[in-house]
């Protein structure tokens, strides 16, 4: 595999720098501290190690090389990290092929790729003077047209359907995937605006009238075996990359808004476009950055998206933030005239979940009323009760009783009542959080020789040598891994034995489980004896049990007495 490549990249960066971008870390003896972004934690658990380039949660047992943490961290697979890190120090990656699947699909993309690139020539054709004209008047300008590929569906009623046809492709295969509707065109006379699904791949159109009309303001693909609008998102491919250099991702409304966003810079964008959110995409949009900032439209509809969406985020284990636009403005009008700095400057400032949900409780409240305005308080603790840090509830429940001139006591006694009610929801806490299992004398042993064997070339000789009978399948598994590794590659060490044992779930869920206790890193040779003696005594024990336990079950007095024979051998050895 890319085995090579990666130790030659992971020697060249050092994961403290690398780590240190996007986390503080604090040093502190011979590692540096800092709190693990893969668990909802405050304490600073997490240990990286400059001697071992490792990462270590005692808390929630994350562990790895610089290769696991960008991963893990900037949600990419293997291939993507080795690319990202590669480009950082200046290693040639350019033989790292980023996959696109190859599926039994490939015939149909290409007939989107081919309506793409017909859709744009058009747009520069003379029949394309008006639909130019109305990008000009929204400020569309050529780049922007370029990046996103927009396009033109003809007024003629076939052109696309006749070229496609004279590629190959049959009417019913069109018709299946949307971009014919029986012999004719299916867009007529719209700017076309392609649509990716989350590798990259055009799979559908979003076309809008650019002139008037009274037919409907958008038409879209029509779901088929490669658009599935529930399972994908606009410019989701692209935000991948931008989402993780701006450590967060913008949700919008309409693709006009990413597009508008883009010309100030802002590419950490995805947009809905017009859809309920689902279950697929909340996940989509959680594998992008744990910083999700909701900028759906000022006006009601889109404040009542808010509220939904968020709960929905909610329920899935993440409290969104929300950029609250002035109604009527969507990201596109806000941007067109207020100008760059006003939008960042609202991202700056974007609030939470909770913020925003007892910002709206209070609209419409009349503060004359005593019974409104208790009613408003016991609203917004219930808002409250739901938060699930305590330092920020204590913040909101000072507030309040400062805004409304209430005892805090009174407050919390109340907000007591409703968090009863309320099971407070975990957020980002993954669902395996280890407990540590209390390890014997002689496993620790065990996993403190495979830990010098990571560490020290010379130990995996002896412990070859030493023909030691592990009592478990995932030390033996292991140990064979580890020799075999260093066999190999010649050399070994922990960092980049990280990188081989990431293919494996078995191999990598027995390191961690290693690194979980404070092992001794160097030995001398009498040490390494003692730990192997132990390791001995202990299978010599557990042969001597099973024999002892044989022996009751023998009826045959000459087997026996073989046995007890062998029991008598083994105890004087030992
Ligand atoms: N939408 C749609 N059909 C409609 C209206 C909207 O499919 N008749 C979808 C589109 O994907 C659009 C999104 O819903 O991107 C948001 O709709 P809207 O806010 O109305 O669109 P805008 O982004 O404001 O588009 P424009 O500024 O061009 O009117
Ligand atoms: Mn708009």
């Amino acid at each position: 595999m890319n085995n090579d490549l990666a130790n030659t990249i992971r020697n060249k960066i050092d994961i403290v720098d690398v780590i240190g971008e996007r986390l503080p870390l604090v040093k502190k003896g011979k590692n540096y501290w800092g709190v693990c972004p893969f668990h909802d934690d405050t304490n600073p658990s997490m240990s990286v190690s400059r001697d071992k380039q490792i990462y270590k949660c005692f808390s929630c047992g994350a562990a790895g090389n610089v290769f696991n943490f960008i991963m893990n961290y900037d949600h990419v697979d293997f291939r993507n990290a080795l690319k990202y890190l590669g480009d950082k120090c200046g290693v040639d990656v350019s033989s790292v092929k980023v996959e696109k699947k190859s599926t039994k699909y490939d015939n149909l993309y290409e007939a989107y790729d081919l309506a793409t690139k017909y859709y744009q020539n058009n747009l520069n054709s003379t029949m394309g003077k008006d639909a130019r004209e109305y990008l000009k008047n929204r400020k569309l300008g050529e780049d922007v047209i370029k990046e996103f590929e927009i396009g033109l569906s003809l007024p003629n009623r076939d052109d696309l359907t006749k070229l496609l046809v004279g590629k190959k492709y049959s009417i019913s295969t069109l018709n299946d995937i949307g971009l014919s509707s029986n012999e004719h065109d299916m867009y007529i006379d719209r700017i076309m605006f392609p649509l990716k699904d989350i590798y990259g791949h055009y799979v559908g159109f979003s076309g809008r009238i650019y002139k008037d009309s009274n037919t409907s303001k958008y038409v879209n693909t029509k779901e088929s075996p490669i658009f599935k609008k529930s399972e994908l998102l606009y410019h989701y491919e692209e935000a991948r990359e931008e989402a993780r250099n701006a450590h967060s991702i913008i949700v919008m409304e309409g693709f006009m808004d990413v597009i508008r966003a883009s010309t100030i810079g802002v590419r950490n964008t995805v947009a809905l476009m017009g859809t309920a959110l689902t279950k697929e995409q909340i996940a989509l949009i959680k594998r992008l950055s744990n910083n999700i900032i909701l900028c759906l439209d000022g006006d009601d509809p889109g404040v009542n998206a808010t509220l939904k969406n968020g709960e929905l985020f909610l329920k899935e284990g993440v409290e969104v933030k929300v950029l609250p636009l002035p109604n009527p403005d969507d990201p596109d009008s806000f941007i067109m005239n207020n100008g760059k700095e006003r939008f960042l400057s609202l991202l700056e400032n974007a609030i939470s979940f909770s913020d925003f949900k007892i910002d709206k409780l209070k609209e419409n409240v009349n503060f004359n009323s005593v019974e409104e305005k208790s009613n408003y308080i016991n609203n917004v603790l219930r808002e409250v009760a739901k938060i699930n840090d305590s330092v920020r509830r204590e913040i909101e429940l000072r507030n309040l009783a400062k805004e409304y001139d209430l005892s805090y006591n009174t407050l919390e006694k109340q907000l007591e009542k409703f968090s009863q009610n309320e099971k407070v929801v975990a957020i980002n806490i993954p669902k395996d959080i280890k407990k540590k299992k209390r390890k014997d004398k002689y496993q620790k042993a065990i996993e403190q020789i495979l830990y010098f064997m990571l560490n020290n070339d010379w130990v995996i000789n002896e412990v070859e040598k030493a023909h030691l009978n592990y009592p478990s399948d995932k030390y033996r598994l292991l140990n064979a891994e580890i020799i075999y590794y260093y066999h190999n590659y010649g050399n070994i060490n922990i960092a980049d034995f990280y990188t081989y044992a990431s293919n494996s779930e078995d191999v990598l869920s027995i390191l961690n489980e290693i690194l979980d206790d404070n092992y001794v890193d160097k030995v001398d040779k009498d040490e390494l004896m003692d730990y192997f003696n132990v390791v001995k005594n202990y299978s010599l024990r557990k042969e001597i049990e099973r024999l002892t336990s044989l022996i009751k079950k023998e009826y045959d007095p000459v087997e026996q007495a073989k046995i007890a024979d062998r029991i008598t051998k083994l105890r004087m050895g030992e």
